[in-house]
């Protein structure tokens, strides 16, 4: 059994981080989110993953590197353009040869991993497996309709009346029949070969094709509200650890995780909350669901419900709130008068300002 991570695509939506940043890296609890995908599949016994890249295949390959921190043996394939799932599973051929495979959706996270999803095909091995979820819109997912017996009569890519509320997670298994299906495949309407369309092809040749609905918590992290959402949902179980320095005059109350070198002086962490390596926090609060990654440097300033990512610098601003902070970002007081705001800011970037 191999594994099939997706991680090219453009995150279009998570711009202006995307811009300079794989979707897929984006830390949750202070962690990429492809991460934990990896971790998963580890964890239900997989050991070869192939793992798609696109545009952004450097720093993926330079975050996971060989996979042996992770214990995977990680193969790398270059997508030259976004053409679709089924596309991927294309390209993908010769590395999966004739093994069944489990296919993941990098930027997706499913709190309780996916070991009894492995484990239930593996007990009945059906032609595919489909993981499936609840969702309230799901017109805007890939939607599966079940008969009594928890078997797929048919799947539908995001359809305008869906037959059911149950979506296609991302993450599905299959044998090797569905290579021959994917040959045949057509590009759809957005130009791209879609595994929906193959699972729905699968069932009118008679194909088994079973689903796992799961209750735990997923999500698909395209979102920024989807990013901090699941970063309150990892720090909410995160291990408190006290590698840094906290001085007597600040405090720390509830759940906080603070890694090696980062110092905190005369100031008010209420957690949960993750402050990453070399991080300086000073004269600060930082409030409950906030990760602040490495090297960043943090002036009288408050801030809850928002993820910072590597190296920057925040100086005076009272209150940042649900908010996503790419890598290299400075913000600091402006000039005096006249009272206004300087904005630099990226093509793409959201900035609302409150006073
Ligand atoms: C893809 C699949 C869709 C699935 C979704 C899950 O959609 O095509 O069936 O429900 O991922 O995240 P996309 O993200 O490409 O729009």
């Amino acid at each position: 059994m191999k594994a099939l991570v997706l991680a090219g695509g453009t995150g279009s939506r998570l711009r202006p981080i995307t811009h300079t940043s794989a979707k897929q890296l984006v830390p949750i609890g202070n962690k990429p989110v492809l991460f934990y995908g990896l971790e998963a599949i580890r964890d239900s016994g997989i050991r070869e993953v192939g793992i798609i890249v696109g545009e952004t295949g450097a720093e993926v390959r330079r975050a996971v590197g060989d996979g042996s921190q992770f214990g995977l043996s990680v193969t790398y394939i270059p997508q030259e353009a976004p053409l679709g799932l089924a596309h991927c599973v294309l390209i993908a051929r010769e590395f999966l040869g004739d093994d069944d495979f489990l296919m993941y959706l990098g930027d997706n996270f499913v709190i309780h991993g996916i070991r009894d999803f492995v484990t239930e095909f593996l007990a009945r091995r059906p032609d595919a497996q489909l993981l499936l979820t609840k969702v309230a819109n799901p017109s805007e997912f890939g939607v599966a309709e079940l008969d009594q017996g928890g078997r797929v009569v048919r799947v539908e890519e995001k359809p305008k009346e869906p037959r059911s509320d149950l979506a296609l997670v991302g993450i599905y298994m299959f044998t090797p029949l569905v290579h021959r299906i994917v040959a045949q495949l057509r590009p759809s309407a957005r130009g791209e070969l879609e595994i929906t369309e193959a699972i729905q092809e699968l069932i009118l040749h008679q194909a088994a094709v079973s689903s796992h609905t799961i209750s735990g918590y997923w999500k698909d992290t395209g979102r920024v509200e989807d990013m901090l959402e699941c970063n309150r949902m990892v720090l909410e179980n995160i291990a408190p650890r006290m590698e840094g320095s906290v001085d007597d005059e600040s405090e720390a109350v509830g759940r906080v995780d603070i890694a090696e070198d980062a110092v905190v002086i005369r100031s008010r962490l209420v957690g949960p909350v993750s402050i990453g390596p070399g991080t300086v926090v000073a004269d600060s609060y930082v409030g409950p669901f906030t990760s602040l990654g490495s090297g960043c440097r943090l002036d009288h300033t408050e801030i809850e419900y928002s993820i910072v990512m590597d190296h920057c610098s925040i100086n005076g601003v009272s209150r940042i709130h649900n908010s996503l902070i790419g890598k290299n970002v400075e913000v600091s007081p402006a000039g005096p008068a006249p009272r206004g705001h300087q904005l630099v800011v990226g093509d793409h970037s959201r900035v609302r300002l409150n006073y």
